[in-house]
């Protein structure tokens, strides 16, 4: 196994993540394959001092496959079966007077599918290594227990920019 490079190992260490690489899927969610080219759904930077920084600090957008973009349309908001979204961590780079995007430290994935995930809300939820595509460990109840923090939209905290 090659040696996680020292981001992955932050955050892995910031996931609550035994060390651990594993295959392309995780928990039964499967990297994301072609999310770029899915609907932006928005984008924010979280820097130092906020909740979330040990967590994802850095740059990141969030994308939605067509299901998902069903479900942040709706309303009440409630995601379709099949409904994958993406949160993308980038590594702010400052300079020039500019932020620029780095390199990608995670892509961040849940997915709905009510029938494989029912022990966690109905949304499986998986990590993988920045630009490596492989799924690290992850104690999934970790990231149920702050997604219940928005169980009344379907356990999705963000909204759709338009
Ligand atoms: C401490 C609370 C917290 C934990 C733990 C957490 N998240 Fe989140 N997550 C958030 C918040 C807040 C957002 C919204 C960010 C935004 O609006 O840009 C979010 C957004 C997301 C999104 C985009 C969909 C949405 O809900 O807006 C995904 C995918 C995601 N998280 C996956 C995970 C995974 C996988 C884990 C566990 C490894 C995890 N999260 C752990 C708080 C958390």
């Amino acid at each position: 196994m090659k040696t996680p490079k020292l981001g992955l190992l932050l955050l892995m260490g910031c996931f609550g993540l035994t060390a651990g690489i594993l295959g392309q899927s995780v928990g039964g969610v499967a990297y994301p394959e072609g999310y770029r080219a899915w609907t932006h759904v928005k984008s924010m930077i979280v820097e130092k001092g906020h909740p979330l920084f040990e967590l994802v600090g850095g740059l990141h957008h969030i994308y939605a496959n067509s299901r998902a973009m069903q479900g942040y349309q709706a309303n009440p908001r409630v995601f379709p079966e099949g409904a994958v979204i993406v949160f993308d961590l980038l590594e702010p780079v400052v300079g020039n007077n500019a932020v620029v995007e780095g390199k990608r430290k995670a892509v961040i994935v849940m997915e709905k599918d009510s029938r494989r995930f029912a022990a966690t809300g109905n949304w499986g939820y998986a990590v993988f290594e920045g630009d490596g595509r492989r799924a690290v460990e992850i104690n999934v109840n970790s990231c149920y227990e702050c997604h219940k923090g928005a169980a009344n939209t379907d356990f999705v905290f963000s909204s759709f920019r338009p």
